[in-house]
């Protein structure tokens, strides 16, 4: 990925902070999912009075890009924190990242994890979910 395309991430994931719904746990949290298509998908997490209906950002944006069509991805940018600031990163749960095991490749499927512009790492899926069980598995 380029610096331009991670950057261009990592603006609409902050972006997305702004749509957090989180009346629980002020912790917000904004993704951007980039598809092989070239598109770019925002989401951000929904919290639930009943906690555990909650949604996280990252799967907001699969769910959106998958529920449009879309089916093979290049990398997702996820930034978040407490009251929207961004002094630490927020990686994927395990969920979230059982969910990209679906859908995107272990070995190429890129995750960024920024605090802003400046401050980024990525990591391949295959780093932050080793041994991941996904559809191969199951042929
Ligand atoms: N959250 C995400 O949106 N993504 C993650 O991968 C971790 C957690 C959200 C869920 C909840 O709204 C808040 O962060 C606190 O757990």
């Amino acid at each position: 990925m380029s610096e331009t395309e991670i950057r261009k991430l990592i603006d609409t994931a902050v972006d997305q902070l702004k749509f957090s719904y989180v009346p629980y746990s002020d912790f917000r949290v904004g993704a951007a999912l980039l598809a092989k298509s070239g598109k770019i998908y925002g989401g951000c997490n929904i919290e639930n009075a009943s906690y555990t209906p909650t949604n996280c950002a990252e799967r907001t944006a699969f769910f959106k890009a998958v529920s449009e069509g879309e089916r093979e991805f290049r990398a997702i940018c996820i930034v978040g924190g407490k009251g929207g600031n961004l002094t630490q990163y927020a990686p994927p749960c395990g969920v979230c990242r059982q969910v990209m095991m679906e859908f995107c490749d272990p070995e190429t499927f890129q995750i960024i994890l920024a605090t802003g512009k400046e401050h980024y790492d990525v990591f391949f899926l295959k780093e932050l979910l080793p041994q991941g069980f996904g559809p191969l598995n199951l042929m």
